[in-house]
Formats: structure tokens, C-alpha cells, sequence
């Protein structure tokens, strides 16, 4: 029967990234995955491949992974998640990458549009909120079915800073990171609590200046420790939590980079927000209450983003 079909995921990109999201995507059984990359890059997507495969004779996993350099095997993925393009290095902004991710961008978008146009498409590869729209745009994706992964990234980076600063679960912190993915992001704390209690209470305010400003530099903190890439534990986390949730429907509210039309005034750009991805993807944004203070730095954060993605030339 159709719905008991095995999933498919096509992961465009065979790096650290590309690696670690198979290898969740094969343990958490979601279905078998494709590791395409360009041929140069063959023996890594194939050896990945091989080494998965065998590691899940040592669990019993029934799912398998194919390393490719050709497009057709990605056809009919039900998920494709996109990290191919350059991670910066020490010293770099994610902007820095615009020129040479748009390039890889748009081979990549036009082999999605031509093999896996119905697939649910999530994007990883920055500058994040650029590279999505220009996905959205030469893909030709339906709004409902193109995302950015990052707010699941910040928030998580978020409530991990937020655990270790009380020595508390993490399972009982609750958080929202809104807005870019850049150094603007915008920590919610006012929404943020642990337990139900609200963080105010819990943290002094300059320990949370610095929980927040750790969070927003969260990404250059892990570029500077590895010196010759950026993180990949975290991104193919939470990229797969997306993923999940659109082929089960789970209907999570996950914040992530979704095209806004008119939501917290914005309208035509992806910016990270809250959203419900089920079988349906973006099925829903939605809306925050924010005070004066939350929309400035939104605003702050939505004209960094606005900079770059105007000066994409597609
Ligand atoms: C991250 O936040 O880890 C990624 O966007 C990679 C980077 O360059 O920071």
C-alpha cells in the first residue's frame, strides 16, 4: 500500500553535515536515504554509504543508505535536505559565503526542480535565509514545501546554555530563538521558561545578556573551535526533526526559516519564525506577541536579512 511505502530522503551534500543526518536518518529508521554529491566527491558520499550500511548490520536497521553522484538517484525523494555549499572559516561572517553558495545553490535548485519537485526541501547551506529564498525561487517549490533549518538550531543552542547556567534538565527548558539566522537572531526570553517558571526569575539579567549573546555567536564559537569547518552534530539534529516531522505528520511547532507573507510585517522573505511542519510541510506560521522592545530586534534582525537576500542576482 502507498502509505506503507519506505520513505525516501535525499540528502544533496555528502560533508560532515551530509554524514551525520544519514546516519541519525538511518538509526531514527525514517526510511533509506540517498547521499548525493558532485563526482569529485564520489568516493566520500559511496564510502559514508558503505560504512552506514555496515553499521546497521550491528543494530538490525532495515533502512538503507546509497552514496551517488547522479541526480536520478535522488528522484522521488520524499525529503531532500541541502547542505552542499562552503562553511566558513575562522574570521568569516556566513554573508562571506553568499557569492560562492548561490552558485552551488542554483545547480543544485535546478536538479531538484527537474528530479524531486514534490519533495519537502530543507535548506541548511548559508547564509541560510538567502539561500532558501533563492531555492524557493529557481526550484520553484511550493511555499508550503521549502524551509530553512536554524531556529531549531538556535533554540536548541539556547536551552543548552540555559541548562548548563542552572545545572538543570534540559528537557524542562522551553525556548524560542526568532528571526535570521545571523547574529541578530532574536532569543525570545520573555517566552523562554524552565518548568513553567519564567527564565527571568532563574537567571540574573547579565547572565542572560550572556546566554543570549553566546546563542547568537553560537555558530562562529563552534568555526573557531574546529578552524576548519562550522558544526554538524547540532545542524543534522535538527534538520532530521523537521524532516520527521513532515514524513510522520507529527505537526510539530518547530521555528524555522518559512516564507512570511505579512506575519510580523514582513512579507516575501523567509525568516525564522514558529512554524507547524506536518505531511502538509509549512502547513502553518505563526504568530508571536511581541512588545516594543522584541520588534525592534526584529526589525533589526529582518533588515540584515533583507540586505543580503536583496543583492541575490538569480
Ligand atoms: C551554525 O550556526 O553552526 C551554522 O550556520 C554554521 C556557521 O557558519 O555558523
Amino acid at each position: 500500500m502507498a502509505q506503507n511505502r519506505k520513505k525516501k530522503i535525499g540528502l544533496i551534500g555528502g560533508g560532515q553535515i551530509g554524514g551525520n543526518l544519514a546516519l541519525l536518518a538511518i538509526q531514527k529508521q525514517l526510511g533509506d536515504v540517498v547521499l548525493y554529491d558532485i563526482p569529485a566527491a564520489e568516493g566520500m558520499v559511496k564510502g559514508k554509504a558503505l560504512d552506514i550500511n555496515q553499521l546497521s548490520a550491528v543494530d538490525g536497521y532495515s533502512c538503507r543508505v546509497t552514496g551517488t553522484t547522479d541526480w536520478k538517484d535522488v528522484a522521488g525523494s520524499d525529503v531532500i535536505i541541502i547542505t552542499a555549499g562552503v562553511p566558513r572559516k575562522p574570521g568569516m561572517s556566513r554573508e562571506d559565503l553568499l557569492d560562492i553558495n548561490l552558485k552551488i545553490m542554483k545547480d543544485v535548485a535546478a536538479n531538484i526542480k527537474q528530479h524531486a519537485p514534490n519533495a519537502f526541501v530543507i535548506n541548511v547551506a548559508n547564509p541560510l535565509d538567502a539561500m532558501v529564498f533563492a531555492l524557493h525561487k529557481i526550484a520553484e517549490l511550493p511555499k508550503n514545501m521549502v524551509a530553512g533549518m536554524a531556529g531549531v538550531l538556535d533554540t536548541s543552542r539556547f536551552k543548552c546554555f540555559v541548562a548548563e547556567e542552572l545545572g538543570c534538565s534540559i528537557r524542562d527548558v522551553e525556548a524560542l530563538v526568532l528571526g535570521g539566522h545571523g547574529d541578530d537572531m532574536v532569543p525570545l526570553v520573555r517566552h523562554s521558561t524552565v518548568g513553567g517558571v519564567p527564565l527571568t526569575q532563574l537567571i540574573a539579567k547579565d547572565r542572560l545578556d550572556a546566554i543570549i549573546k553566546r546563542t547568537r555567536e553560537g555558530g562562529a564559537e563552534l568555526v573557531a573551535l574546529y578552524k576548519t569547518g562550522s558544526a554538524y552534530f547540532a545542524p543534522a539534529a535538527s534538520s532530521i526533526a523537521m524532516a520527521e516531522s513532515f514524513l510522520f505528520d507529527r505537526k510539530r511547532v518547530l521555528p524555522a526559516a518559512a516564507l512570511l507573507e505579512g506575519q510580523y510585517g514582513i512579507n516575501g522573505y523567509f525568516f525564522g519564525a514558529p512554524v507547524q511542519i506536518g505531511a502538509g510541510g509549512v502547513e502553518k506560521v505563526i504568530t508571536v506577541e511581541l512588545d516594543g522592545d522584541e520588534k525592534a530586534q526584529l526589525e533589526k534582525s529582518f533588515q540584515s536579512v533583507k540586505k543580503t537576500v536583496d543583492s541575490v542576482k538569480l
